[in-house]
């Protein structure tokens, strides 16, 4: 893990602490909200603010948020980023369990707010802070992955979402920030409220409320449209190693580094973009869009490799499990008791998931085209209809008695039933 603790205190910050309040350490992100939650933390809870930015994996902004925060009253800021724990123990136990919630969207936020919540928990022990705060409304899952993921690791720890219990508007805050002096960046106002980190980027509101609505096409961000990719495939090469990806087109690589080329690779050939009406765990269905090129790619490919490696039986039984495993992690619950277990099991199944699958990208599509594995249990001898074959054809006559025999001794009984 890479983690730079440069932490700075406010210079004159010595007269807050000396009056010994209770500090709540907040999940920073240097936006809007977040920004003016300093000041509102402070004056509703008369709190010290910790604010710490935690890096996912989401594009590196040029502004420096953590001097920001100490301008806005925080009285320490840092920025962590964890983006390698989040590949390592978060990307790729999902990758492992080709997670892909109501079978179409890889999780992206979803696995990666957990993370946060675990880092949110050790710097507030740490700090010896009472609260943790986070941005999140009162609509969305987040709330209910931070807030469970929380309590579930320290539940002496008490939660404060400033945007759950201040329902007020994008103007509003603005206004707020301009008579309390606070500095934010205001951004050119866009109409979609969107989410990134390394493993896919989602985006909703605006015209996508309308699911009659095609997705416009700023919609899109890291994808090219697939009706402008080039006109030539691009095949791409990614070798396996225990059900994880280790290279790519046979160039060892770490799994931050691999994601990211694939993610650019994949997305120029218009791969990953997902538009679905998704089932929110508050019960509300909402429409999303997601570009998530490398996760698309890589749990294709993933499921290639493990037709090929894994027995039939624990491939149907893995596919339940697999469900559970989206539904804990979609539901907040990756701190419950069941999601070790879960885990436990998926990778036992991968002991035999090594092996290279080709990919084909092309016009929007990640087609597998070619796999090979030492562990193969696929048997050319016993699969040809050509020279070679060496399949003992005089058994399948037995063996469909056998296996016919049920369905035969049942027609003969009901056979003497009058109609
Ligand atoms: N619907 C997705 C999920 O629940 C994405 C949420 C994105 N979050 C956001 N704050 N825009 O995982």
């Amino acid at each position: 893990m890479r983690v730079s603790m440069a932490s700075c205190n406010k210079p004159n910050s010595a007269s807050t602490e000396a009056n010994n309040r209770d500090k709540v350490v907040l999940a920073y992100s240097g936006g809007l909200d977040t920004s003016v939650a300093i000041r509102w933390l402070q004056d509703t809870y008369n709190v010290d603010v910790i604010a710490i930015a935690i890096n996912v994996g989401q594009p590196p902004s040029k502004d420096d948020i953590v001097a920001r925060a100490l301008r806005n009253g925080a009285i320490k800021a840092d920025f962590i980023d964890v983006t390698d724990e989040f590949v390592s123990d978060y990307v790729w136990p999902s990758l492992k369990a080709n997670a892909l919630y109501q079978n179409v969207y890889p999780l992206s936020t979803a696995i990666a707010r957990p993370l946060i919540a675990k880092k949110l928990v050790e710097i507030a022990r740490a700090e010896g802070a009472k609260y943790i705060a986070h941005g999140c409304t009162a609509k969305g899952n987040d709330q209910v992955r931070f807030d469970v993921g929380i309590v579930s690791q320290d539940p002496n720890l008490s939660i404060i979402a400033p945007m759950r219990e201040w329902v007020t508007t994008r103007e509003k805050e603005i206004e707020y920030a301009k008579e309390n002096g606070i500095e934010i960046i205001v951004k050119k106002e866009s109409p979609y409220s969107r989410d990134e980190n390394l493993w896919g980027s989602s985006c909703e509101c605006g015209i996508l409320e309308d699911p009659w609505e095609e997705p416009p096409a700023d919609v899109w961000e890291n994808t090219v449209d697939p009706e402008k990719a080039p006109d030539t495939p691009t095949y791409i090469e990614i070798e396996f190693e225990e059900g994880v990806p280790v290279s790519l087109n046979g160039e060892k690589m770490g799994g931050v580094e691999l994601i990211e080329k694939l993610d650019k690779i994949a997305g120029e050939n218009g791969v990953g973009r997902i538009d679905h009406v998704e089932d929110r765990l508050v019960g509300i269905k909402s429409r999303e869009t997601y570009e998530c090129p490398a996760a698309v790619t890589l749990i294709k490919a993933h499921q290639a490799l493990e037709a090929m490696t894994l027995a039939r039986d624990t491939i149907e039984f893995k596919r339940g499990i697999e469900q559970k495993f989206c539904q804990l992690a979609y539901d907040g619950l990756w701190f419950g008791g069941l999601m070790e277990p879960i885990q436990a099991f998926i990778d036992e199944t991968q002991r035999y998931v090594s092996g290279t699958v080709r990919v084909k990208l092309y016009k929007g599509n990640a087609t597998v085209v070619g796999r090979k594995s030492p562990y193969s249990m696929y048997d050319a001898g016993l699969s040809t209809y050509a020279e070679g074959d060496s399949f003992d054809h005089n058994s399948a006559t037995g063996f469909i008695y056998v296996w016919g025999l049920p369905g035969r001794t049942a027609a003969k009984s009901h056979a003497v039933k009058k109609k």
